[in-house]
């Protein structure tokens, strides 16, 4: 394979420069060159997407593109042409899961000598990954970045047909672009970005020089976008951001995600949910919109990070616990049954015992329904990866380990409460498990299994009546169909 040198790489400083200019909404950047047109035609792709919500969007978007390529989709990587890696950095352990397969796919190539293998997402964004992939796995033939995802007809057509490793990663974001093909990888539930990017800079994270600055969609283009799900008969939408409170912003518009959340309830799409809100700038407009509206499901992603306040100092959170639990209390006050998850992270530099207990106490306080429970992992280019650290990996893991006793017991009785009660739940499909029994989600977010007498499709909401918990899930029969 011809080696290209027109290579653009990332830069972490560039990614991580802020303007003030807005950007740009385009409604007809995308588009197929002449010489890309049917060029999957008789290939079949596998992409594997890893990480967060906004990827899984980012996967469904690629998807697109591939398919009005001609692609098909295959769902084991043996059966493909060109497999595609769409990663996340934001933890160590992340990448290494995928380092790992891109090395152990690799034997395809035995058998398939023209198979492409492609990496995109978070990590592509990344400059030590991206030397490291051109040292050490000399087999990727197309990297590219989550700024030019609309690039990739051009590019797949350098690195298929030209046979040029191909390797195209912005540094900085461009326009919020609107005419991008979608696949949908769910029937009855979607994902809806409503803004991109991050601007918080918390000091451990990767996320705002990954996915650069704050960019949101205009209300009408989500609009359209939540009417057209509703009409094709989606019953959920998840809108998506990586602090939706900061929604608008960047454009002036006064109504913020309370404004648009409100717009959105309105359409009248049965379930309404959002992820992820930021506990610093969650106002009361958003926790009143959320109790007036019955679509707009009563549970909260609330990431804490840690109950130390200074640690949350030094993490750059912006609020300290008192806050959070005020915000946590009038949320409960004013929300009936609102059900919490959270982010934790344990073993920030230097984090001390003391420290450590103090988010102990604040999850006795909060008994989150959820908890995602994470050692710190330095990320290179962060201000936190600068930082010395006195704590050894064994006291971390412990700690991750006591944590998660105080997590899951809180679960398990966050679930207790729920026995003999009726909830609506959102059908998914037959349990993974048992093909005649039934799973979903309530309105607070738990999975159910439950059985059935009469006849039940994904997609149907349904009333169950809880017989049995555990930590993960409930057990139950359903009453009657709506
Ligand atoms: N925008 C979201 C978070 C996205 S990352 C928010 O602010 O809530 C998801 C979670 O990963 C974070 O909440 C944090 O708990 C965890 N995380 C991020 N960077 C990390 C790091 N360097 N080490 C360990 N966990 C991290
Ligand atoms: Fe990362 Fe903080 Fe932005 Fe969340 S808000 S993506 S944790 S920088
Ligand atoms: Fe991971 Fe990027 Fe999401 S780092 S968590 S995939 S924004």
């Amino acid at each position: 394979m011809k080696v290209h040198e027109d290579w653009m790489k990332p830069s972490l400083k560039e990614a991580q420069k802020r303007t003030d200019q807005q950007a740009a909404i385009e409604k007809s950047l995308f588009n197929i060159p002449f010489e890309a047109r049917n060029i999957g035609c008789g290939r079949k792709y596998f992409l594997r997407t890893y990480g967060c919500q906004a990827n899984e969007r980012d996967g469904e978007t690629i998807a697109g593109i591939l398919e009005e390529l001609g692609f098909e989709q295959c769902h084991t990587p043996e059966e493909a042409d060109f497999i595609l890696l769409n990663t996340c950095a934001v933890r160590k352990n992340a990448e290494d899961k995928v380092l790992g397969e891109l090395g152990s796919l690799k034997r395809l190539r035995k058998t398939n000598p023209d198979l492409l293998f492609g990496m995109c997402g978070c990590m592509a964004q990344e400059e030590e990954i991206v030397d490291t992939i051109i040292k050490k796995y000399p087999h990727v033939d197309l990297v590219f970045g989550t700024h030019n995802i609309h690039r990739l007809p051009i590019l797949l057509y350098q690195a298929m047909m030209a046979r040029e490793k191909t390797i195209e990663v912005y540094s900085k974001e461009g326009e919020v672009i609107e005419n991008l093909p979608v696949k949908r990888f769910g029937t009855h539930k979607a994902w809806v970005n409503i803004m991109y990017g991050c601007d918080k800079f918390c000091t451990y994270c990767i996320v705002p020089y990954t996915r650069g600055k704050e960019r949101s969609r205009t209300v009408e283009d989500i609009l359209d976008e939540v009417r057209e799900l509703k009409a094709e008969g989606f019953k959920e939408v998840t809108l998506l951001g990586q602090n939706v409170n900061s929604y608008g912003k960047d454009l002036q518009l006064v109504g913020g995600f309370a404004g648009l959340l409100e717009e959105v309830a309105k359409i009248g799409i049965p379930r309404i949910r959002f992820t992820t809100s930021h506990p610093w700038d969650f106002t009361d407009e958003m926790i009143d919109v959320i109790a007036r509206y019955d679509n707009i499901m009563p549970f909260i992603h609330l990431p804490v990070q840690s109950g130390s306040n200074e640690i949350l100092k030094i993490m750059g959170r912006r609020y300290t616990v008192e806050q959070y639990r005020t915000l946590f209390d009038k949320i409960v006050s004013k929300i009936p049954g609102v059900g919490f998850s959270t982010d934790i992270i344990v073993g920030f530099p230097n984090e001390t015992d003391e420290q450590f207990q103090k988010t102990l106490e604040l999850v006795d306080y909060c008994q989150f329904d959820n908890a995602f429970t994470f050692i710190y992992s330095p990320r290179a280019g962060t201000p936190a990866a600068a930082m010395a650290d006195n704590v050894s990996l064994e006291v971390k893991q412990d700690r991750l380990n006591e944590l998660m006793e105080h997590t899951n017991r809180y679960a398990r009785l966050k679930n207790e409460a729920y026995a003999g009660r009726v909830v609506k739940v959102l059908v998914d499909g037959p349990s993974k498990k048992n093909e005649r029994v039934y799973s979903g989600y309530t309105e607070t977010n738990k999975l159910v299994n439950f059985t059935a007498d009469q006849l039940i499709q994904p997609g149907d909401i349904v009333e169950v009546q809880i017989t049995d918990v555990k930590t993960w899930s409930l057990d139950g029969e359903a009453i009657k169909s709506e």
